[in-house]
């Protein structure tokens, strides 16, 4: 089965693209990689591209770029893909440095592009974070059981935990998560993630928030479900940012656990279905705010 290894980009729509370049590049500190038409590509130093800005009305992630390994055949994919009922597109030339890629859509109609990896351009931008790479994407979604069931069977994403049955995380590498879904009334965006290299990278992140007079709206704190440490901020459009280090890593994928860690509830530390607690969105015991799974 040919699989999806790596998150490759969002794409948001945002009515005000250099405002959005201010925060990402002027603050986060991503680079741009390249500018075509209404569109801007930015990219941490781990990835090829981790946002695609385009100009919009509306604020929003209009697309989720996944990538499979370098040197697969998309053709071969598609055809992967139609035997399990599920439509793709290819196109070419339709973004810089990306001659093929195949468009398809997720059960509420999230457009994916899957694209070949490519080497990352290793760019900082001017910045004071720089992430080294997008993490993850978590969206809202109507039934969260049907897009696991198409993450896993037709892109072959693992599932790593459930909260409850309202909140599910997908692998697709070593990394605990890369996408999760959230049940929701209406399907969007929740928030993009990036890593930031250690805690101490965390506490320079607060600092240049606050230094912008950014205010945090959730963390720092650890999540239990994943065990990062977390960061949440609005970037200019309303749009939640996380920044996160420490996710749970399974290097061992056939040996089935979380690489082992001090802060884990048990050794070794496997993918479960975790029940409600007061502790379990935030280890140390600050709940999820007000409104915030809503968002
Ligand atoms: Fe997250």
């Amino acid at each position: 089965m040919i699989r999806i290894t790596r998150i490759g980009h969002v794409t948001l729509s945002t009515p005000d693209p250099e405002r959005q370049v201010a925060h990402y590049a002027g603050l986060l500190g991503l680079s741009i990689a390249a500018r075509e038409g209404d569109t801007i590509w930015m990219a941490c130093p781990d990835d090829h591209r981790s946002i695609a800005l385009r100009h919009g009305e509306a604020a929003g992630c209009t697309a989720l770029s996944l990538q499979v390994p370098a040197g697969t055949e998309l053709r071969d994919f598609a055809r992967q893909l139609s035997r399990q009922g599920v439509a793709a597109e290819a196109q070419s030339d339709a973004a810089p440095d990306t001659p093929q890629r195949l468009l398809l859509a997720t059960p509420d109609g999230l457009r994916i592009e899957v694209e070949a990896e490519r080497p990352a351009g290793r760019a900082a931008g001017e910045g004071p974070i720089i992430p080294r790479k997008l993490g993850h994407a978590a969206f809202r979604v109507t039934d969260p059981e049907r897009t696991v069931a198409f993450f896993t069977e037709a892109l072959g994403f693992r599932v790593s935990d459930w909260m409850g049955d309202f909140f599910a995380f997908l692998r697709c590498g070593p990394d605990h998560h890369t996408v999760n879904f959230i049940r929701s009334p209406a399907a969007r965006l929740h928030h993009i993630a990036f890593e930031l290299r250690d805690w101490d990278h965390v506490k320079e992140a607060c600092d240049a928030l606050g230094a912008q007079r950014i205010p945090l709206i959730w963390g720092p704190g650890r999540h239990t479900v994943g065990h990062n440490l977390y960061t949440y901020h609005h970037d200019p459009d309303g749009q939640i940012v996380e920044l996160f280090a420490e996710l749970d890593r399974m290097s061992d994928e056939a040996g089935g656990a979380w690489d082992q860690r001090p802060w884990h509830q048990e050794t070794p530390l496997r993918p479960r279905r975790w029940e409600m607690d007061p502790f379990l969105s935030n280890a140390w015991g600050i709940g999820t705010p007000q409104g915030f799974r809503d968002a």
